[in-house]
């Protein structure tokens, strides 16, 4: 099938404004969108410019917007797409180049919370044991593949007057070691994550969760993250 794709183009170094592009190319109705725009790019326009690495939903580089909805290309088949289908960069975030959006506040966000296990507790002989229920608290988690699409989709992070909201991919992840058995950094994360900057930012809008490709429960996470740290106030 014909597939028509209207493209954002802007190259900082030599457009004064951005503008849409419009290519069309063959594809089966099974292909992915990213494998159109990989044909554009090898065999139309090889100045077209995309991140993308698995083409598997795996590695989380290629979100970007599709007909007005934040996710990703190597996850959407030709076949569900009708008519023309619109192809913008991430909003939130500073274009670079094309489709190709500068993440470093993103990661930045991310940092912030501290996204690793924190024990001060000697390591034990082996592994540090875990229950299947333990564990069954955070699994959700831990399938995030910080594609943020969830962060871009979010009405308080796109609001100029709120968007140093941590936003909730770095909640997600927050969520994952506050809610995991082994890791003993809850003390030194909830300042981090008690302010209207942080968790108390969420509006409780749902865009994150109706966009992520893994389909993880965003919004629930950061509800049990308010509750996590509503319960600690209630203790002091
Ligand atoms: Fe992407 Fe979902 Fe992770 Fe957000 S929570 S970064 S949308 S995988
Ligand atoms: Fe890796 Fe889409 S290309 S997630």
């Amino acid at each position: 099938m014909l597939v028509r794709l209207k493209v954002f183009r802007f190259d900082p170094e030599k457009d004064k404004e951005p503008y849409y592009q419009v290519y069309e190319v063959e594809a089966d109705p099974m292909e992915r969108l990213l494998d159109c725009l990989n044909r554009i790019r090898w065999e139309q326009d090889s100045t077209l410019s995309f991140r993308w690495s698995c083409g598997h939903g795996v590695c989380g580089s290629d979100g970007m917007r599709i007909n007005g909805i934040c996710g990703l290309p190597c996850q959407k088949l030709v076949k569900d797409f009708k008519e023309e289908v619109l192809i913008e960069p991430l909003p939130v975030f500073n274009v670079i180049k094309d489709l190709i959006v500068d993440l470093d506040p993103f990661w930045e966000r991310y940092y912030s919370i501290k996204p690793y296990l924190i024990s001060e507790s000697p390591p034990p002989d082996r592994e540090r044991r875990q229950s299947p229920e333990e564990q069954h608290l955070f699994e959700d988690a831990i399938r995030c593949i910080l594609c943020a699409c969830c962060t871009a989709a979010c009405p308080v992070n796109q609001n100029e007057e709120t968007k140093d909201y941590v936003g909730p991919a770095a909640l997600v992840r927050a969520f994952r070691y506050l809610f995991d058995s082994r890791d003993e950094g809850t003390e030194e994360r909830i300042p981090l994550l008690d302010g209207k900057d942080g968790a108390w930012g969420c509006q409780t809008l749902w865009k994150c969760t109706e966009v992520c490709p893994k389909e993880i429960p965003v919004t629930k996470q950061i509800g049990q993250i308010k509750k996590r740290l509503f319960d600690a106030k209630q203790k002091r």
